[in-house]
């Protein structure tokens, strides 16, 4: 299967060179919930904007599995070095949908693996930034958490306010919350439903950089342009190094890491890099 992507009418299309019918399926049609392009000036930063805006970005199941289809078009694309997920500047997305969910039983939700596919989001081997503006509640403080990298606008309030729903944080919450901002907010925020703005996020280290609201946006594709300026190849490596730190243990962890650092020997992206150093030169990826 060969990709071909472009830009047109602000919509990313993939045309794809084999008919391969349920693949072309899955990229070709248009978004209904999401705006999909590709931005920068050398167009390698994969962006996409959730665009519900009359339910604030609400994440139904079908939004959520666009996002999964553009997510999977970006990670087979070969120029595309980093990705940006935004929402309006009123809302990044409000949680899962409250409609959608209200009426829905245990079993359905057990039988069918609900939210399953959410995890897409934190299996992305290209490095993710979330430009945060407006609402990141719920379920949307969830999807930011999933991205590598929260940017977030002067304006942008987070919180896991499920406790008021009487449910609680589904896709994460309650586990990498705590990773961010330690036991003490990560309780407050769960058990209270309370939102913190984003000088608090970025004080407890949930968010990187903090922006104007109408600069969000350009900062965070630069962010993603600076990334996909690197190698590819050696980028996924270090975030599957720092992603390791939430799972294992420090001395597993550095053994992870030590294995890929030598790994990166084995890279003409770790020649060129050096090489280009000593020559004085800028060093030009190829990806291998
Ligand atoms: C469905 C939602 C929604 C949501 C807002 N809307 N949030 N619809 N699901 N999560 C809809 C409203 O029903 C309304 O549509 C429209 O968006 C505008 O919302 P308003 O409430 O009128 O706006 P405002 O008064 O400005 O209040 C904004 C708000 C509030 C504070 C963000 O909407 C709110 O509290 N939303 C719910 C936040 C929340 O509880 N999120 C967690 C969801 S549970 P209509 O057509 O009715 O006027 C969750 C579980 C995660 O995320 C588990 C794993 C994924």
């Amino acid at each position: 299967m060969k990709f071909y992507s472009n830009c047109t009418a602000g919509h990313y299309t993939i045309m794809c060179k084999s008919f391969s019918a349920t693949l072309y399926n899955l990229s070709c049609g248009q978004y209904e919930y999401i705006v999909v392009e590709k931005r920068g000036e050398n167009k390698n930063v994969g962006f996409i904007q959730l665009n519900r805006p009359k339910a604030l970005n609400a994440l139904c199941d079908g939004l959520m599995t666009e996002m999964g289809k553009a997510l999977d078009a970006f990670e087979a694309d070969g120029d595309v070095g980093a990705i940006v997920i935004t929402g309006s500047e009123r809302a990044f997305a409000a949680g899962a949908d409250i409609k959608e969910m209200q009426n829905r039983t245990f079993q359905e939700n057990y039988s069918g693996n609900f939210l399953a596919h959410w995890n897409r989001v934190s299996t992305v081997r290209k490095p993710v930034i979330a430009a945060v503006n407006g609402f990141a509640l719920g379920g949307g403080c969830e999807l930011a958490m999933m991205c590598d990298i929260i940017y977030a606008g002067e304006k942008a309030q987070f919180g896991q306010p499920e406790i008021l729903l009487g449910t609680i944080p589904g896709a994460g919450g309650t586990q990498r919350l705590t990773r961010a901002v330690g036991k003490s907010l990560a309780m407050e925020l769960v058990l209270t439903g309370d939102r913190i703005g984003a000088q608090e996020a970025k004080q407890s280290g949930l968010v990187s950089k903090v922006f104007p609201a109408d600069q969000l946006v350009s900062e965070a594709i630069k962010c993603g342009e600076k990334i996909a300026s690197n190698s590819k190849l050696i980028s996924a490596m270090a975030k599957e190094a720092v992603n390791a730190a939430f799972e294992l243990t420090l001395a597993e962890g550095n053994r992870l890491e030590k294995r890929l650092f030598h790994a990166t020997f084995a890279t003409d992206d770790r020649k060129e890099g050096m090489t280009a150093f000593v020559e004085k030169r800028k060093a030009s990826f190829q990806d291998k």
